[in-house]
């Protein structure tokens, strides 16, 4: 690092930068260089990503005049993403007041149920459907209660969806603090909604293919555990849905928990884990040491602060390991954890998108602190998949040793 001799320049006098300075500058200023990420998007709002935008989600900004005049989607700002993971890492390091509204709901939903032409339940253990209903017109009463639902159902589906960004962006508000990402491309003027465009991460450095589906979203992950309080309710709303395929399957932390021997559940009590976030930075102190990830340590095993109910809290990508565990222990507890999860097709539910009336969204709302997700690339990209994604984060995961699973407190077998 010796030979460069980047100087601070302005009206200040100049002053020889130090090493970490440097390199903060030389990422700030290549552009082809990115922050810990293989993405080659552009920072801040990208006309080529406008010219390919799906049809129905360009009718949908138009309709509610998000500008994307200047280019969507918009990436943060090089000069506004933290280049070292000290800095990622402080964001939102404080404590946030979380209050979970379903707990201010009526248990038997009756303003939502009552509302609604046909509530659904698509499995036994997970997934339920409202029909009849549009999310921009329920109260607070029934977003009370739609709270409760999905934290017991662990994802609620909503077809047929006039839903404009702002909207669901309010709604995000409602339940939670929005999560707003460093890194990730957001709706324009809207920051808090994350695009969920598989087509445009192909074309910026993601490797998928055919050979190679099962990465990035497609592989089973739960969304922002990096967080100090991490993800709550997310909703995803879909506004551009291939004709067949391209469907999103969730499995069940409540139903992953129950699966497990009373002994295996015993031990996992009140063990903690290290969680890592999906984007990279670089450590200031050893700037050449290739990408790290933010880290934080939650219970392996929470208590969903409604249900109550115990909830196993891992998945793959983003769990690192057992806190106390040897590695090798840790590293076969989780692989196991994880296909409890993955394997068990009766605590998932596997649905797909497509909306009965043209021109109009389908939306999802789950429980991240209950569940993990993936998404199918069985379009291969040949269709437009596009979606809008905002995350209300909920409170610090906490286990409660005096809590229940749900089999136990739904009186159902434990065998
Ligand atoms: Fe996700």
């Amino acid at each position: 690092m010796a030979t460069l001799t980047f100087t601070a320049t302005g009206s200040q006098p100049e002053r020889q930068l130090s090493q970490e300075e440097q390199i903060e500058q030389i990422i700030r200023n290549t552009e082809s260089v990115s922050i810990g990420t293989k993405s080659s998007a552009v920072a801040g709002p990208d006309p080529e990503g406008t010219k390919n935008l799906p049809e129905t989600t360009r009718k949908r900004f138009e309709k509610y005049g998000v500008d994307i005049s200047k280019g969507y989607p918009t990436r943060p700002d090089k000069n506004s993403i933290p280049v070292y993971v000290d800095e990622a890492f402080a964001i939102r390091n404080e404590d946030y007041n979380f209050v979970d509204r379903g707990k201010f709901a009526d248990p038997e939903k009756k303003a939502l149920f009552g509302a609604a032409k046909e509530v659904k339940h698509l499995t036994k253990h997970i997934g339920t459907e409202i029909v009849g209903l549009q999310l921009q017109d329920l109260n607070d009463k029934q977003k009370d209660e739609l709270a409760l639902l999905i934290a017991e159902r662990i994802v609620v589906f909503f077809r047929d969806q006039d839903l404009s960004p702002q909207k669901q962006l309010e709604l995000g508000h409602y339940w939670g603090q929005v999560e707003v990402h460093a890194q990730t491309s957001q709706v324009p003027g809207l920051p808090g909604i994350t695009v969920i465009w598989g087509d445009y991460m192909k074309k910026h450095g993601l490797p998928i293919r055919y050979k190679n589906a099962k990465i990035g979203t497609n592989q089973w992950h739960t969304d922002l555990v990096h967080e100090h309080q991490p993800a709550g309710i997310t909703h995803l709303h879909n506004d551009a849905i291939p004709d067949v395929g391209g469907d999103t399957q969730w499995s069940s932390g409540y139903a992953a928990y129950d699966k497990l021997s009373p002994a295996l559940q015993k031990f996992l009590d009140g063990k903690k884990a290290v969680y890592v976030s999906a984007h990279s930075y670089l450590d200031r102190n050893d700037p050449f040491s290739g990408p790290k990830k933010i880290e934080r340590i939650h219970p392996l095993v929470r208590t969903h602060p409604v249900t109550g109910w115990k909830s196993l809290f891992i998945n793959k990508p983003m769990t690192k390991r057992i806190v106390g565990l040897e590695p090798a222990e840790s590293d076969l507890i989780l692989d196991y954890l994880c296909k409890v999860f993955e394997s068990n097709l009766d605590i998932q539910v596997r649905f797909n998108w497509k909306p009965s009336k043209p021109g109009l969204g389908t939306s999802a709302l789950w429980d991240n602190r209950v569940s993990q997700h993936s998404s199918v690339w069985d379009h291969e990209g040949k269709e437009p998949r596009h979606g809008t994604r905002v995350t209300s984060l909920a409170e610090i995961p906490f286990f409660d040793p005096n809590s229940s699973s749900q089999r136990e407190a739904l009186g159902l077998s434990l065998d």
